[in-house]
């Protein structure tokens, strides 16, 4: 097989597909033990209260059963905050704790584990158990909140909002032209495919091997050894896939926390897998209220942005994503005032969820946006370019690259937005209203300390490896990619291996920042390794490489060779039996680099576009067709990178027209937790997606690369709502936009 290097810029299908769609690729619920028992979650019934009795009588007289275990017979653990901490992704707060004592905080919060000898028995075991509650009135809803509060502590790694600048009110009572609006984006619930798992292999002499859904398994392990006081040394995680996450797999679940607890009280292999129901307990983008007021010269040109947002968050943590910042980030303007608050409801804690923060803080202002277009009269792109930032405000500091005028040029060409006609409700086709919308995103490019490892062997077969996680996204793809290139070798003798503690480490996989800090990583580990064939090269008899260095060399089909002379060259397979070894090894970290990050604003940007077809007597609401165009620095393969402007144009419109958790406001309880309720876009409900990558160019880490998991989301559910009110002239600013929003 003849190699096609580079492999890095180009299509290339995953790696890992023809193990995903024959059933060999093995998820947290598929491994399995001969002692393996089966553990389910019984829920809370109220949201609010304490435990005043629970019986399990019936539960341990049910067939099968070994245990039930709850917060009177659980094993010790520790009373302070400080061991459930070890968690990267914690926020300030006390965290949640299963089983700590009787006291309930929020519906369908677990209160006894069942296991039995099979999922079905432990499944209708945990229906079994009696509870009774001293109930209390829980509150759910951020707007009726008891008071709201600027976060006391901030939260590791996230920015909260910048000071003011300028004279933002000022400024808003001078502007011949204001635009002041509340939005409301309600709460989403995570609903990834794969249910939140865990089994727990118990292998003996206290060693555990975790299976557990999650988006980087260093993390889940830091915890669990933290809090149950095991030695790091007995216990590996092994996640290799993940069906799905985005935020959902961030945080250690209780699914990890009870599964291991049950195994070292009962000294077997237990598995709990969560119901869908139980993913609404946990992981959830929060519901949020929002005003925005853009003052504007007649030109349209900012003079003042205003922004408070207020967003919900547990009883217990200070969840927080702050949802403004961006707006003090995508217009250049000199008068700014943002405020973001927190209201406590009676719920599990908010989690973060695909673009957390922009998603939902650029929803209201790209929504503001538009509505500023009609109050001056300009085009909604014309409007974007005259109040264009050419660097980052909120930081004063320049980006490193922002292409985004040429994302807004491109996708205007490919969607036709010339021939949009300006006023809401001028276009239709037959009993069809016809709107064009559009909308920016932005989000940040982040990288992270990351360690790999490369290894050859002396058949020519290259492994890459990093505990990041591939949650879907194409990490095995990529990683494999950048190996193939740098050893020389075909990507069919390349093989990726992440999601497992045994391995370099690395951090969750989230922010968008894994294919830039777990790439980079392995780029640097294989030139470690080129490094280490080459010094055995040298050293070889009469070797025809004896003076040469990295840079004189090129590797390619498992030789090196000299650059000026590719007839002096040695073959691998004798560099490593000259060597006396079987493989050889090379291993590098990687770092963001902070004179870099300190001189320069990173992030990525995106134009989304829309075409809406509105039924003028029922309302429906039809997406056409959607053009997303994304500066994002070079594209390490346009396959999984489109795959990922995808889904986040797919979570987006589902954000706009579909997706909502709906609690009962006097239980407090989730009312549509199931798939059949909570509608996430199906196939019929999302249009063509073109895809547009523009060349940008960043010198921010080794492969010019940005991270694309996040930024198609941002600004999608704006551009759909523009489109609806350039198509019927009713600007809804509640997100889902559903029928009766519209009649
Ligand atoms: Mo992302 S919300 O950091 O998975």
């Amino acid at each position: 097989m003849s190699n096609i290097h580079p492999y890095v810029g180009r299509a290339n299908t995953r790696v890992d597909g023809p193990l995903k769609v024959s059933g060999l690729a093995k998820y947290s619920a598929e491994f399995g033990a001969e002692d393996l028992a089966y553990a389910a979650a019984v829920p809370s019934a109220v949201a609010k209260g304490r435990i005043t009795a629970l019986d399990v009588s019936a539960a341990l007289a049910a067939p099968g059963v070994i245990e039930v275990l709850s917060h009177k017979n659980r094993i010790d653990f520790p009373e302070d905050d400080e061991p459930f901490k070890n968690d990267m992704v914690a926020v300030p707060g006390s965290p949640f704790r299963p089983f700590r004592d009787d006291k309930i905080h929020y519906a369908g919060q677990a209160i006894a584990l069942v296991v039995a000898d099979t999922h079905e028995n432990a499944r209708y075991a945990a229906t079994l158990v009696k509870a009774t509650y001293d109930v209390e009135t829980p509150n759910v809803d951020v707007a009726t909140s008891a008071n709201y509060y600027d976060p006391p502590e901030k939260r590791d790694g996230i920015p909260p909002p910048p000071d003011p600048r300028g004279d933002a009110k000022g400024a808003f009572d001078r502007a011949p032209i204001k635009v002041e609006s509340d939005y409301r984006v309600v709460a989403e619930h995570h609903n990834p495919m794969e249910l939140q798992a865990t089994t727990v292999i118990w292998e003996g002499d206290g060693r555990l091997l975790v299976h557990n859904k999650t988006q980087g398994v260093v993390n889940p392990k830091n915890y669990i050894c933290s809090v149950f006081g095991l030695d790091e040394d007995k216990v590996r995680f092994f996640s290799p896939y993940v069906g799905g996450a985005f935020g959902m797999a961030l945080r250690p679940h209780y699914d990890v926390f009870l599964a291991v607890m049950a195994s070292l009280k009962l000294e077997r292999s237990v598995r709990l897998v969560l119901t869908r129901a139980q993913m609404f307990t946990m992981g959830w983008r929060p519901d949020c209220l929002q005003t925005l007021s853009l003052g504007a010269e007649t030109s349209g040109k900012l003079t003042s942005i205003t922004h408070h947002a207020i967003q919900a968050t547990s009883m217990f943590e200070d969840y927080q994503e702050p949802i403004v910042n961006w707006s003090g980030l995508l217009y250049d303007c000199d008068n700014v005032s943002l405020k973001y608050e927190l209201g406590k409801v009676d719920t599990s804690t908010p989690s973060d969820m695909r673009a957390p923060g922009a998603t939902t803080g650029v929803f209201a202002l790209e929504c503001a946006m538009d509505e500023l277009s009609y109050a001056a009269g300009v085009d909604p792109i014309e409007l974007r370019l005259l109040n264009y930032s050419d660097h980052d405000q909120n930081d004063d500091k320049p980006f490193s690259s922002k292409e985004l005028k040429a994302a807004y040029e491109q996708g205007a060409e490919r969607f036709g937005w010339s021939k949009r006609s300006f006023e809401p409700r001028s276009m239709k086709e037959g009993h069809e209203l016809i709107g064009y919308g559009m909308a920016t995103g932005c989000w940040e490019a982040m990288t992270m300390p990351h360690k790999a490892r490369a290894t050859l062997t002396a058949d020519g077969k290259l492994e890459v490896a990093c505990a990041t996680a591939d949650i879907g996204t194409g990490t095995y793809t990529i990683l494999a990619q950048i190996g193939a290139d740098a050893l020389g070798v075909d990507i069919a003798e390349v093989t990726s291996k992440v999601g497992d503690t045994s391995l370099p480490m690395a951090p969750v996989e989230g922010g968008s920042w894994a294919a830039a800090s777990a790439g980079s990583a392995v780029k640097l580990a294989c030139e470690a390794l080129k490094e280490e064939l080459l010094k055995h090269a040298r050293g070889l008899d009469n070797s025809p490489l004896a003076n040469a260095s990295l840079d004189l060399v090129t590797f390619s089909n498992g030789r090196i060779a000299l650059k000026a002379d590719l007839a002096k060259a040695v073959s691998v397979a004798d560099v490593l039996k000259s060597a006396g070894v079987e493989k050889l090894d090379g291993e590098a970290g990687y770092a963001p680099d902070e004179e870099f990050t300190k001189k320069y604003a990173g992030y990525t940007h995106g134009a989304c576009f829309v075409e809406v077809r509105v039924d003028e007597e029922l309302g429906v609401i039809r997406l056409v067709r959607i053009v997303s165009a994304i500066a994002a620095g070079k594209i390490l393969n346009p396959l999984t990178a489109r795959s990922q402007i995808l889904g986040g144009v797919v979570m987006g419109c589902g954000m706009a027209l579909h997706e909502e958790t709906k609690w009962d406001k006097t239980l407090g309880r989730v009312m549509n937790a199931n798939l059949g309720e909570y509608h996430v876009p199906a196939h019929a409900d999302i249009p063509e997606v073109d895809v547009i990558f523009v060349d940008e160019e960043d010198g921010s880490n080794p492969l010019g690369i940005k991270g694309l998991g996040e930024i198609g989301i941002v600004g999608a559910a704006a551009a759909v709502a523009n489109a609806v009110f350039h198509a019927t002239g009713k600007r809804v600013r509640e997100l889902p936009i559903t029928i009766d929003k519209l009649l």
